[in-house]
C-alpha cells in the first residue's frame, strides 16, 4: 500500500497548494491513500464544513488534526459523520481518534495522536494511549500522526512504535526535517513532514506580526502570510518500507 501524507494545510494558500499540485502528484506517486493534515486549514484555525468538503472532493481520504483541532466550532457539528480524525488522547470529545478506510481489500488505521511536551500537559499519555488502541483494533496497515511541539518526543514515541506500526509521521511544527527514514524494526518514520501554505511567513502567519510579537511582547492577532507557497509531504510504501519526502515551492499567488 502506498500513502500520501500532506503536511499541515494551513489557511487558503494551502488549500491552493494541494488543488494546483495534487494531480501532479498523483501522476508522479500513485499513491493508493491519501491523508491530510488539517487542522490549520480555516484561517490557521480549525477547519469548517465548506473546506472538509473542498479538500475530500480533491481526492483526500482522511484528515487528521491536532491542537487546534476546535479552533473552528463548525467542527462539532459535522466531525461524527466525517473522515477526520481527532487527537485521541483527548479525554472526552466528541469525534474518533483513530479511523480505518479499506482500500482493495486492505484495512489503513490512522491515529491522531497529540504531544504533551510544551503543549498540552492535561491530554492522556499518547504513548501508552497508543499501546491499548493497538491491542483493541485490529488492522492491515497502520499510521500515526503525532502532532507534537518537541522532536524528542516525537523520535521518542517513533521509536516506542518501531516494528509495531507501519508509519510515525510528525506534523505541527510547520518545518520539515531532514530525517524521512526506516526505523530499525521497520516504522516509516519522519520527526516532522513540514507545512503546505504560505513559505516566507513565520510558520504560516505574516511575518511582521510575529516579529512585533518578539521585539515587543505583543503584536496583532495572526493572519495568514500573504505571497509564495509551499507544499510539504511524505510519499510511504508499505510493502517496499520506504518513505520520502516532497517540497514543492510555487513563487506565484
Ligand atoms: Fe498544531
Amino acid at each position: 500500500m502506498k500513502v500520501l501524507f500532506i503536511g499541515d494545510i494551513y489557511g487558503k494558500p494551502g488549500i491552493e497548494m494541494v488543488s494546483e499540485y495534487l494531480t501532479d502528484l498523483k501522476k508522479e506517486y500513485r499513491p493508493n491513500l491519501i491523508v491530510a493534515n488539517a487542522e490549520n486549514a480555516s484561517y490557521g484555525r480549525g477547519i469548517s464544513l465548506k473546506i472538509y468538503k473542498e479538500l475530500m472532493s480533491m481526492g483526500i481520504h482522511m484528515i487528521t488534526m491536532g491542537n487546534w483541532v476546535w479552533g473552528n466550532k463548525e467542527l462539532f457539528d459535522f466531525i461524527d459523520e466525517s473522515n477526520i480524525v481527532r487527537p485521541f488522547n483527548y479525554r472526552e470529545a466528541p469525534g474518533k481518534g483513530y479511523l480505518k478506510i479499506n482500500y482493495n481489500g486492505a484495512t489503513l488505521m490512522v491515529i491522531n495522536a497529540l504531544g504533551r511536551t510544551f503543549m498540552n500537559a492535561n491530554m492522556e499519555d499518547p504513548f501508552t494511549g497508543i499501546d491499548k488502541i493497538l491491542e483493541k483494533e485490529k488492522a492491515d496497515y497502520v499510521l500515526v500522526d503525532m502532532h507534537a511541539e518537541a522532536t524528542s518526543e516525537k523520535v521518542a514515541i517513533g521509536l516506542y512504535l518501531d516494528g509495531r506500526v507501519d508509519a510515525v509521521v510528525g506534523t505541527h511544527t510547520h518545518v520539515p526535517t531532514a530525517d524521512s527514514r526506516k526505523l530499525p524494526n521497520g516504522t516509516l518514520y519522519i520527526t516532522d513532514v513540514g507545512m503546505t501554505g504560505p513559505l516566507n511567513g513565520v510558520i504560516g502567519v505574516t511575518k511582521e506580526i510575529v516579529i512585533n510579537r518578539f521585539l515587543n511582547g505583543f503584536s496583532t492577532p495572526n493572519e495568514v502570510a500573504p505571497g509564495a507557497r509551499q507544499l510539504n509531504a511524505v510519499i510511504m510504501d508499505f510493502a517496499n518500507k520506504t518513505i520520502k519526502h516532497i517540497h514543492i515551492e510555487s513563487e506565484t499567488v
